[in-house]
């Protein structure tokens, strides 16, 4: 194989080839038009929104699906609607968007961390040290599409009195025990947001299969007010802004999405199963050619599930790859020469949630709510960063594959076998990209 691009040689592949996503096509372009052509924008129970909720509330096998403005404000709902607030603990893993803690903060409860397993899912095994009595949930993440370990989760949150939240903001369509992920307790929060496996632009939905739940989450997502069971109050297609009045019997915000990202991702909702096969067959086909190389491992299927492989995150062992430079120097030279030979490459994240300064200086509203609420001692050990080695160590020795604007599902084949052919020529090359790094520092 030729020189390296990064020391000058000709890449393998052209950067400009990737598809960015999300792919807008005519099927989209005329949905959007259709809400434009309508004049009803925006609305509770408005048409689009109510169609988007059944469509993606049969794809995840749920009974109830609730569209809101982002993934975080479906989180939200989620945890209000399980009756989680002010001073309760909801157990959340280190590794995250930071979405998942913050929107446990948002509604006056309180995250508290553990360590993930190396394909970034929270550690049951770290359950117990985290439990306190103010603890009243767990909110496993599907972390890079890939479902969580429920079901040892779920045994613990049943020995303990804990309801179970489930975080699928990466991961629809993704099962566990044969089961779409979503339901397999209080619900979940998908996010409609544009590197998403669906996408609509922004976005988010809350799924349960509790009636009573949903409308609690409709309540919070709408002012706090008592709405009609979502799916049953009177639209009025020549009136439609012009409903009842109603009075506030809690605190809620506004959290509803509009026609247009519904009607959009009822659109992406109808290509989302064909395209998630042809990302599962790649991702398995480069899987297999980055196992051929000593010191890489791809991820995984999950051995009770399926992964939608929302991200690609590749660990990287400079011993077993025989090389001599410590895994955050590999990491970036790696990373580095990747990008160079024409891959898109990103960190995704460059912490474990409980480093940043809002976890490890309290910040919260006012004078410290939510925080200010709890334990001081007990959250201050349980945030030290030293406790969660497994997420320090993935983010040190890991890169992602792929990026938020060029995702795997975006990809074409021969795209994706290009990364597969620059890992080897990397791999072949990898004593003088040692040698690069150590010059370079
Ligand atoms: C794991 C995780 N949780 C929550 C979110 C929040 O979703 P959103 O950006 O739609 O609010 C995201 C996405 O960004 C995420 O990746």
């Amino acid at each position: 194989m030729g020189k390296l691009a990064a020391l000058g040689g000709t890449p393998v592949l052209d950067r400009e080839l990737h598809a960015r996503w999300p792919v807008v096509d005519d099927d989209c372009r005329k949905a959007v038009a259709t809400v434009l052509e309508r004049g009803v924008l925006s609305g509770s129970d408005a048409p689009e929104a109510r169609a988007f909720q059944e469509e993606f509330a049969a794809f995840q096998g749920a009974k109830h699906a609730l569209l809101t403005h982002s993934g975080t404000s479906a989180l939200q709902v989620a945890v209000g609607a399980a009756g989680i607030g002010e001073g309760d603990e909801v157990i959340v893993p280190a590794y995250s968007f930071v979405a998942t803690a913050l929107a446990v903060v948002c509604q006056g409860a309180i995250p508290v961390f553990v360590d993930v397993r190396e394909d970034g899912n929270l550690d049951p095994a770290g359950l117990s040290t985290a439990l306190s009595k103010r603890t009243r949930a767990i909110m496993p993440v599907h972390v890079h599409g890939a479902p969580a370990d429920l079901a040892p989760i779920l045994e613990f949150a049943q020995a303990n009195g804990l309801r179970v939240i489930e975080d699928a903001a990466q991961a629809h369509g993704a099962t566990y025990d044969g089961r779409p992920v979503g339901t397999f307790d209080a619900g979940a929060g998908f996010s409609l947001q544009s590197s998403k496996n669906l996408s609509a632009g922004e976005g988010g939905v809350f799924v349960t299969n509790d009636e009573d739940a949903l409308d609690r989450a409709n309540k919070i997502r709408n002012f706090g007010q008592n709405l009609a069971r979502v799916g049953t109050g009177k639209w009025n297609a020549e009136r439609p802004l012009d409903g009842n009045w109603h009075v506030s019997n809690g605190v809620g915000s506004m959290y509803r999405g509009n026609e247009m990202m519904a009607a959009f991702a009822r659109a992406q909702l109808r290509r989302l199963g064909e395209r998630t096969a042809r990302a599962q067959e790649h991702a398995a086909r480069l899987s297999r050619a980055l196992d051929e190389l000593p010191g890489v491992t791809p991820p995984r299927v999950p051995a009770r599930g399926t992964s939608v492989f929302h991200k690609f995150r590749v660990w990287l062992d400079p011993v077993k790859a025989g090389v001599d430079l410590t895994p955050l120097q590999f990491r970036d030279a790696v990373r580095r020469a990747l990008q160079a030979e024409g891959c898109e490459v990103v960190m995704w994240q460059g912490e474990p949630m409980p480093s940043f300064p809002l976890f490890q200086e309290m910040r919260g509203y006012g004078k410290g709510f939510p925080f200010s609420a709890g334990d001081l001692d007990f959250l201050r050990t349980n945030y030290a960063p030293e406790r969660f080695p497994m997420a320090r160590r993935l983010l040190d020795s890991s890169i992602v594959l792929f990026s938020q604007t060029c995702p795997l599902i975006a990809q074409n084949a021969s795209v994706v076998d290009g990364y597969a052919a620059a890992f080897r020529k990397v791999w072949e090359h990898r004593g003088e990209l040692a040698e690069l790094a150590r010059v370079e520092g």
